[in-house]
């Protein structure tokens, strides 16, 4: 039997019933597979990788050494939530890694935008491989790799994979969720006691916050992303648009425009809001927001994010726009 082919009468995870038994066939098979030995995991945040955890945790509990990497991209909170939610709520064993520095320094100065992508997965491997080594007896790599990314449709790109390793790094996979549908992902999230605001998260991209800083990163305008974009989920979620909008965001251009503050011209940077509906991501439509919300939103931002003195509201569809702007 192919184990990675779903086969045609396995039925779809809905219910939490449904889910509870997945998590019970699972864990029997995750102890099965890895006895009393270690296994690796990067934890990113999202949703898949914060899934394997908690599975991995219920099976096999501090035998799971869970590696989290702040590369200084991610949205505002996050690293502190996966810190709250597995160290502090689920008592894993969770290795936080402050690589924000290491990360932005080997950035510096690069604006193109697949060169900046490759950076960022080359240094995200050389910070697990590091911590990798540290660690006594790992003889397992878990990963958060669902059904879509072995099918690889669509343009949402694979980005569960630790491959890269170097050769004396090579771990036999666990990968629990390899059959699942994202959806299906979710229903175990929930049943496995993740927070809603985790399980239920809009897709992220893997180089996150680094393809929304447009061209080279600063960090003053990295900030400037990174609180933004808090605003407008804080603010999508006060009005009902959180988990009815596929995805949304905020980006910043690497210009400046003229404007008014404190009765003086200022040169400052614009942000634009994305905010688009799809099913598979290969074309998106526009969300309508509400004219006054996107009133509301602006003033915050200019009010409240140091640096920025226009917001724009990105009205094109893909085609002929992509999702992200870089
Ligand atoms: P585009 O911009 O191609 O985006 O219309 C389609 C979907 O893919 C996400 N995306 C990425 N995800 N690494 C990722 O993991 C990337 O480099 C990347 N680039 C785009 C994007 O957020 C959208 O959901």
């Amino acid at each position: 039997m192919d184990n990675n082919k779903r086969p045609e009468n396995m039925e779809r995870i809905t219910t939490a019933a449904l889910a509870e038994q997945f998590i019970q066939e699972q864990v029997k098979e995750i102890q099965n597979q890895v006895g009393d030995k270690k296994v690796l995991l990067a934890l990113s945040g999202g949703v898949d990788s914060s899934v394997v955890a908690a599975l991995l945790i219920r099976a096999i509990g501090q035998q799971l050494v869970c590696v989290h990497v702040n590369h200084g991209l991610l949205r505002k909170g996050e690293p502190e939530q996966v810190v709250e939610v597995f160290r502090n709520q689920m008592k894993a064993n969770l290795i936080y890694v402050d690589a924000v520095d290491r990360f932005l320094d080997k950035l510096q100065g690069v604006a193109e935008p697949e060169q900046k992508r490759k950076i960022i997965g080359a240094e995200f491997i050389r910070v697990f491989e590091e911590e990798a080594r540290k660690q006594e007896g790992i003889r397992f790599l878990a990963q958060g790799t669902i059904y879509p990314d072995i099918l690889e449709s669509g343009p949402v790109k694979a980005h569960h994979n630790v491959g890269g390793l170097p050769e004396d790094l090579q771990f036999e996979l666990v990968e629990p969720l390899r059959l699942l549908y994202k959806d299906e992902v979710r229903v175990v999230g929930d049943a496995l006691g993740l927070p809603a605001g985790m399980v239920y998260r809009q897709p992220f991209p893997g180089p996150g916050l680094g393809v929304r800083c447009l061209g080279a990163i600063t960090r003053d305008r990295l900030e400037a992303v990174r609180e933004s974009d808090a605003i407008l989920r804080e603010e999508f979620a006060k009005n009902g648009l959180e988990g009815k909008v596929w995805q949304y965001f905020t980006l910043i251009p690497d210009f400046k425009s003229v404007g008014v503050r404190d009765n003086k011209r200022a040169d400052e940077w614009p942000v634009i809001i994305r905010a688009v509906n799809t099913k598979d991501a290969m074309t998106a439509t526009v969300e309508d927001v509400p004219f006054a919300l996107l009133q509301h939103i602006t003033n915050r931002i200019v009010n409240e994010v140091k640096g920025v003195n226009r917001v724009c509201y990105d009205l094109t569809p893909k085609p002929t726009g992509t999702i992200e702007w870089e």
